[in-house]
Protein backbone atom coordinates (compact mmCIF):
# COMPACT_ATOMS: atom_id res chain seq x y z
CA UNK A 1 0.00 0.00 0.00
CA UNK A 2 0.89 3.59 -0.40
CA UNK A 3 1.68 6.07 1.78
CA UNK A 4 -0.71 6.86 4.64
CA UNK A 5 -1.74 10.85 5.17
CA UNK A 6 -2.69 11.84 8.70
CA UNK A 7 -3.52 15.54 8.36
CA UNK A 8 -5.43 17.11 11.73
CA UNK A 9 -6.23 20.36 13.54
CA UNK A 10 -5.52 21.06 16.94
CA UNK A 11 -5.45 24.17 19.43
CA UNK A 12 -5.06 22.91 23.04
CA UNK A 13 -3.16 19.11 22.32
CA UNK A 14 -6.03 17.10 22.39
CA UNK A 15 -6.61 16.22 18.55
CA UNK A 16 -2.72 15.72 18.46
CA UNK A 17 -2.85 13.47 21.48
CA UNK A 18 -5.20 11.30 19.49
CA UNK A 19 -2.94 11.29 16.17
CA UNK A 20 0.37 10.40 17.77
CA UNK A 21 -1.47 7.20 18.78
CA UNK A 22 -3.30 6.22 16.34
CA UNK A 23 -0.23 7.04 14.18
CA UNK A 24 1.67 4.77 16.45
CA UNK A 25 -0.99 1.68 15.36
CA UNK A 26 -0.70 2.47 11.55
CA UNK A 27 3.16 2.19 12.27
CA UNK A 28 2.51 -1.01 14.01
CA UNK A 29 0.70 -2.49 11.19
CA UNK A 30 3.41 -1.51 9.31
CA UNK A 31 2.18 1.44 7.38
CA UNK A 32 4.35 4.51 6.30
CA UNK A 33 2.81 7.75 7.26
CA UNK A 34 3.10 11.42 6.31
CA UNK A 35 1.61 13.94 9.13
CA UNK A 36 0.88 17.34 9.32
CA UNK A 37 -0.88 20.21 10.78
CA UNK A 38 -4.09 21.36 8.80
CA UNK A 39 -2.58 24.95 9.51
CA UNK A 40 0.39 23.88 7.29
CA UNK A 41 -0.98 22.14 3.89
CA UNK A 42 -3.65 22.68 1.55
CA UNK A 43 -6.18 20.82 0.40
CA UNK A 44 -4.74 19.64 -2.81
CA UNK A 45 -2.29 17.58 -1.26
CA UNK A 46 -5.09 14.98 -0.68
CA UNK A 47 -4.90 14.71 -4.62
CA UNK A 48 -1.29 12.83 -4.13
CA UNK A 49 -2.49 10.36 -1.41
CA UNK A 50 -5.26 7.04 -1.51
CA UNK A 51 -5.41 7.05 1.95
CA UNK A 52 -6.10 9.66 4.09
CA UNK A 53 -7.27 10.12 7.65
CA UNK A 54 -8.50 13.69 8.72
CA UNK A 55 -8.83 15.25 12.17
CA UNK A 56 -9.91 17.89 13.88
CA UNK A 57 -11.51 19.58 16.98
CA UNK A 58 -14.65 21.15 16.93
CA UNK A 59 -15.07 25.00 17.68
CA UNK A 60 -18.51 27.10 18.29
CA UNK A 61 -21.24 25.67 17.90
CA UNK A 62 -20.49 22.19 16.61
CA UNK A 63 -18.27 24.10 13.72
CA UNK A 64 -15.32 23.14 11.96
CA UNK A 65 -11.99 25.31 13.15
CA UNK A 66 -10.89 27.91 11.05
CA UNK A 67 -7.80 25.84 9.71
CA UNK A 68 -9.98 22.99 9.17
CA UNK A 69 -12.93 25.18 7.36
CA UNK A 70 -10.60 26.53 5.07
CA UNK A 71 -9.35 23.14 4.03
CA UNK A 72 -12.96 21.66 4.23
CA UNK A 73 -14.36 24.45 1.89
CA UNK A 74 -11.14 23.97 -1.03
CA UNK A 75 -12.14 20.28 -0.77
CA UNK A 76 -15.12 20.99 -2.49
CA UNK A 77 -13.20 21.22 -5.66
CA UNK A 78 -11.53 17.72 -5.88
CA UNK A 79 -12.56 14.43 -6.42
CA UNK A 80 -12.34 11.68 -3.84
CA UNK A 81 -13.64 8.85 -5.84
CA UNK A 82 -10.81 5.62 -5.20
CA UNK A 83 -9.99 7.18 -1.96
CA UNK A 84 -10.04 5.97 1.44
CA UNK A 85 -10.87 7.72 4.37
CA UNK A 86 -11.45 7.86 8.36
CA UNK A 87 -12.10 10.78 10.79
CA UNK A 88 -10.66 11.31 14.06
CA UNK A 89 -11.78 14.17 16.69
CA UNK A 90 -11.69 15.40 20.17
CA UNK A 91 -14.63 17.24 21.91
CA UNK A 92 -16.67 18.08 24.91
CA UNK A 93 -20.02 16.53 25.62
CA UNK A 94 -21.12 19.29 27.49
CA UNK A 95 -21.73 21.38 24.06
CA UNK A 96 -24.75 20.62 22.42
CA UNK A 97 -23.33 19.38 19.00
CA UNK A 98 -20.02 16.65 20.80
CA UNK A 99 -17.29 16.48 18.11
CA UNK A 100 -19.61 18.24 15.43
CA UNK A 101 -16.85 18.80 13.24
CA UNK A 102 -15.86 15.63 12.55
CA UNK A 103 -19.48 15.02 10.74
CA UNK A 104 -19.26 18.19 8.65
CA UNK A 105 -16.12 17.06 7.09
CA UNK A 106 -17.37 12.92 7.06
CA UNK A 107 -20.06 15.00 4.84
CA UNK A 108 -18.05 16.69 2.77
CA UNK A 109 -15.58 13.45 1.90
CA UNK A 110 -18.58 11.14 0.98
CA UNK A 111 -20.32 13.76 -1.13
CA UNK A 112 -17.01 14.03 -3.31
CA UNK A 113 -16.86 10.40 -3.45
CA UNK A 114 -14.48 9.11 -1.01
CA UNK A 115 -15.00 6.30 1.11
CA UNK A 116 -14.91 6.13 4.85
CA UNK A 117 -14.40 2.86 6.34
CA UNK A 118 -14.46 3.22 9.80
CA UNK A 119 -16.89 4.88 12.26
CA UNK A 120 -15.16 8.16 12.96
CA UNK A 121 -13.64 7.84 16.64
CA UNK A 122 -14.51 10.55 18.72
CA UNK A 123 -13.36 11.64 22.39
CA UNK A 124 -13.97 13.76 25.17
CA UNK A 125 -10.96 16.05 25.73
CA UNK A 126 -7.49 14.37 26.00
CA UNK A 127 -7.25 10.26 25.28
CA UNK A 128 -6.68 8.36 28.18
CA UNK A 129 -6.97 4.86 29.73
CA UNK A 130 -8.69 2.56 27.61
CA UNK A 131 -8.62 5.08 24.75
CA UNK A 132 -5.07 4.97 24.57
CA UNK A 133 -5.60 1.32 23.15
CA UNK A 134 -8.57 2.00 21.14
CA UNK A 135 -6.87 5.06 19.47
CA UNK A 136 -4.00 2.40 18.22
CA UNK A 137 -6.34 -0.31 17.21
CA UNK A 138 -8.27 2.13 15.08
CA UNK A 139 -4.87 3.26 13.06
CA UNK A 140 -3.81 -0.92 12.75
CA UNK A 141 -7.64 -1.03 11.73
CA UNK A 142 -7.38 1.68 8.65
CA UNK A 143 -3.94 0.31 7.78
CA UNK A 144 -5.74 -3.22 7.41
CA UNK A 145 -8.63 -1.71 5.53
CA UNK A 146 -6.36 0.10 3.31
CA UNK A 147 -4.78 -2.98 2.08
CA UNK A 148 -8.16 -4.31 0.93
CA UNK A 149 -9.40 -4.09 -2.39
CA UNK A 150 -12.11 -1.87 -2.46
CA UNK A 151 -15.97 -3.02 -3.00
C1 LIG B 1 -15.23 28.22 22.15
C2 LIG B 1 -15.26 26.71 22.14
C3 LIG B 1 -16.28 26.07 21.46
C4 LIG B 1 -16.35 24.66 21.46
N1 LIG B 1 -17.40 24.05 20.80
C5 LIG B 1 -17.49 22.69 20.83
C6 LIG B 1 -18.60 22.02 20.24
O1 LIG B 1 -19.50 22.62 19.64
N2 LIG B 1 -18.62 20.66 20.28
C7 LIG B 1 -17.66 19.92 20.93
O2 LIG B 1 -17.76 18.68 20.95
N3 LIG B 1 -16.61 20.54 21.52
C8 LIG B 1 -16.50 21.89 21.50
N4 LIG B 1 -15.45 22.52 22.11
C9 LIG B 1 -14.47 21.70 22.85
C10 LIG B 1 -13.19 21.38 22.08
O3 LIG B 1 -13.46 20.81 20.81
C11 LIG B 1 -12.39 20.40 22.94
O4 LIG B 1 -11.87 21.10 24.06
C12 LIG B 1 -11.25 19.71 22.23
O5 LIG B 1 -10.72 18.72 23.09
C13 LIG B 1 -10.13 20.64 21.80
O6 LIG B 1 -9.21 19.89 21.05
P1 LIG B 1 -7.69 20.32 20.83
O7 LIG B 1 -6.97 20.16 22.18
O8 LIG B 1 -7.15 19.37 19.81
O9 LIG B 1 -7.67 21.74 20.38
C14 LIG B 1 -15.35 23.91 22.12
C15 LIG B 1 -14.31 24.58 22.80
C16 LIG B 1 -14.26 25.95 22.82
C17 LIG B 1 -13.16 26.64 23.58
Amino acid sequence: MGKVLLVYATMSGNTEAMADLIEKGLIEAQASVDRYEAMDIHAELFNDYEYILLGTYTWGDGDLPDEMLDIAEDMENLEFAGKTFALLGSGDTSYAFFCGAVDELEKVITARGGRVVLPPVKIENNPEGSEEEELREFGRQFAALCRQPAE
